[in-house]
């Protein structure tokens, strides 16, 4: 029996070895982990993930808009994404006769495809370590760091130049990576005409909303899809009726046999920031200052917008993506702080540190540590009020609109629709009760140090932040709408005694005079010692391959499907079914209001097992949103869009226990494509891997 179970720990461990599963990976440099991959599951060679000769998937690979990825599936262009990723657009196309966010959009053929300007998608043409060149000229031994500045800036400016010199739609940029310690040239080649294909309706591509946003099971469909078009030359070209389809060198075929525990997976995309290799202060403040205090600030203002919310449909309407969008880092800030805890981050930072400043003794990194430590505390107590103000003052509606009215005075179109804008999902006693609240956290959450002037003074003027509002919402001419739209650029001066535009503008002061030259400041000279300890790091542990925290440059993450045990006594499966959509329907919540189509389709029998999302290791993070994810043959098996919540602490400590990455099993896409757009036409240009 003990044998039995020895030899099944070691087919186990065989499986999976431990050093799997972290990591994001440079794609020029994915040789470095090529055996590894290939024990694991990668049937493919480095080349075909990478390489400037010949096509690769890379080629497959893009950036979407400036923060998602996205991936091609069609000699014509037809690229997937998430549907999170394309919401704006859709969003945009949308008004009250086609609500295209509630409904869905399909084209039933090209001439259906909605064009949609400032949208761009940048392919990355090669990438090259160009370290030596940008610090060509740089001599440490007698130049400052100021000098290495510019000396880095100058080469770089070169260096982008040139390389984007011939060839059309052409963008470059120098990345630096290890904080400096190494430097890359990114040649991207970005197209411009990109238009709206398809898109499944909110209830399916946002099935489950912020309820079950970063959560497990999950049953979200969260794709929409899009197709790039070129000039007649296959250029990047300005939209045009003319522009035809592009005809990529490269897209992935699409694999329908379906995932099961255990199977590799990679992903391929644009990963947008992590900071793994810093030290035990900064986990501590994000872990046990930041991260409680913020989600304690905006648990009360979600609050206040949900019980309007709850009550009144058409409030509910005006505040659901502000709700939105406040509550997804709320969430995030939660696993990750209690993934922090619960692994001892600041410890295990703590005692490698010790390590680490033993070996340091009479190197050039010794003290390097010190250095940071005094420089985090001088930072905290400045960046602490910093986020107080990104959050407490510039949570108030009505501040932030002052603001911009202000500085458009002069365009009176740009005027109108700010101020159409701000009233369409503008709900004043919402605003008034968050006032009363951040001002009151404010007021009792920081040291009278780190407050403005103008706020003591106001507290003490009027006796209470309620008295304050209401004499604040009483006289600002900006909760009324006829009133704004009447403002001219005549009105410039008086505005500036306005009480709203006037706590805009303190507050900006301060924060601008008082706090920010002590954050950016501390914040350059974090990076700079970081660059120092990084390279320390890397010559401490000469053992561990070093991967570069995320910096929205194209990464490979590789890992295998598992499930995971959130707490005690819990286990979860990888995979999600339909049968957990039926499950969850509700027509009265709206997260949870199926298409009807979806109903009788699983009542018709046959659909219970029908996949819909799943869960692997890959080490992703938030710009990893529509990423590909591909099996051992690179072949196309689901669309990244989130992580589980208990392990986004992986943007500072991964854990293989907890850290999960969740997909959308693409068989759930096709599924729709067919069921609910009746667009399969759309499957005769994919290709299907046997
Ligand atoms: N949590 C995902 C991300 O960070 C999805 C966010 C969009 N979905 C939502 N329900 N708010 O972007
Ligand atoms: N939803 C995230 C995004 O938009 C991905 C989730 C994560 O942070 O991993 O990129």
């Amino acid at each position: 029996m003990k044998r039995r179970i020895l030899l099944l720990l070691g087919i186990l461990i065989s499986l999976f070895p431990l050093d799997a599963d972290e990591g994001m990976w440079l794609p020029v440099i994915i040789s470095q982990k090529f055996e590894d991959m290939q024990a694991h599951g990668f049937k493919l060679t480095p080349e075909d993930i990478y390489s400037v000769n010949q096509a690769s998937l890379k080629d497959a690979v893009m950036l979407f808009g400036t923060g998602c990825t996205g991936e091609l599936v069609s000699p014509d262009g037809l690229l997937f994404t998430n549907h999170h990723c394309g919401y704006s657009y859709i969003q945009r196309h949308s008004s009250v006769e086609h609500d295209y966010l509630k409904d869905g959009f399909w084209a039933m053929n090209r001439s259906e495809e909605l064009p949609n300007p400032g949208l761009t998608v940048s392919f990355l043409d090669r990438m090259e370590d160009v370290t030596q060149i940008v610090l060509k000229g740089f001599d440490p031994a007698v130049m400052t760091e100021a000098q290495r500045d510019s000396v880095v800036r100058m080469n770089s400016d070169r260096l982008m130049e040139e390389a984007v010199k011939d060839g059309k739609g052409l963008k470059a940029s120098v990345e630096a990576l290890y904080y400096g310690n190494q430097y890359y040239l990114f040649v991207f080649r970005v197209f411009r005409d990109i238009r709206l294909v398809g898109a499944p309706p909110s209830s399916i591509g946002k099935f489950g909303g912020d309820t079950d946003n970063w959560m497990w099971p999950r049953h979200t469909g969260d794709f929409s899809i899009f197709r790039i078009y070129a000039g007649a030359d296959n250029e990047p070209a300005d939209y045009s009726e003319e522009n035809v389809p592009y005809h990529p060198k490269k897209f992935f075929r699409i694999s329908t046999a379906g995932v099961k525990e255990g199977d590799f997976t990679f992903v391929y995309g644009f990963p947008g920031s992590t900071k793994e290799y810093v030290t035990a202060d900064d986990v501590r403040y994000t872990a046990e200052v930041s991260d409680p205090r913020k989600i304690a600030l905006r648990t009360k203002r979600l609050d206040i917008q949900k019980k309007y919310m709850s009550g009144d449909q058409a409030v509910r309407i005006q505040y659901s993506s502000k709700n939105a969008s406040t509550s997804n880092a709320w969430k995030k800030w939660q696993g990750e702080a209690k993934g922090l805890l619960k692994n001892d981050a600041v410890g295990a930072k703590s005692r490698y540190q010790q390590e680490f400043a033993k070996w340091a003794q009479g190197t050039e990194y010794e003290g390097v540590l010190d250095t940071l430590h005094s420089l985090y505390v001088k930072r905290d107590p400045y960046y602490l009020a910093y986020e107080y103000y990104s959050e407490t003052a510039r949570a108030i509606e009505i501040l932030q609109f002052a603001a911009s009215v202000k500085t458009n005075l002069s365009d009176p179109k740009t005027m109108a629709e700010i101020t159409e804008r701000f009233f369409k999902d503008y709900y004043q006693p919402i605003d008034e009760e968050i006032f009363c609240a951040m001002m009151t956290a404010f007021d009792q959450e920081l040291p009278d140090g780190s407050k403005p002037r103008y706020f003591k003074d106001k507290l003490a003027e009027y006796g209470s932040v309620e008295a304050w509002r209401d004499d604040l919402f009483g006289k600002t001419v900006f909760t009324d709408k006829a009133k704004v739209l009447a403002l001219t650029e005549a009105d410039a001066e008086t505005l500036e005694a306005d009480p709203a535009y006037e706590m805009y503008e303190e507050f900006f002061d301060w924060y601008n005079e008082t706090l920010r030259p002590v954050v950016n400041g501390t914040g350059r000279d974090i990076r700079l010692a970081m660059r120092t300890y990084m390279r320390g790091q890397m010559e401490f542990d000469k053992e561990k391959q070093f991967y570069p925290d995320a910096n929205l440059t194209l990464r490979v993450t590789y890992g295998h499907v598992a499930g995971y045990s959130p707490a005690d006594g819990v286990s979860y499966r990888p995979v999600s079914t339909l049968t957990g959509i039926i499950e969850k329907d509700n027509p009265d919540i709206f997260d949870y209001n199926i298409p009807q189509a979806i109903r009788d389709i699983y009542a018709a029998g046959g659909h219970e097992d029908q996949p819909v999302c799943f869960l692997a290791t890959n080490h992703t993070t938030g710009g990893n949103s529509g990423s590909p994810v591909l099996n051992g043959n690179g072949d196309l098996i689901g669309i990244n869009f989130d992580r589980v919540w208990e392990g986004t602490m992986s943007d500072l400590m991964y854990d293989p226990d907890i850290c999960r990455n969740i997909s959308l099993d693409i068989r759930h896409l096709l599924f729709n494509i067919k069921e609910i757009g009746h667009a399969d036409y759309l499957f005769d240009e994919m290709v299907f891997a046997e």
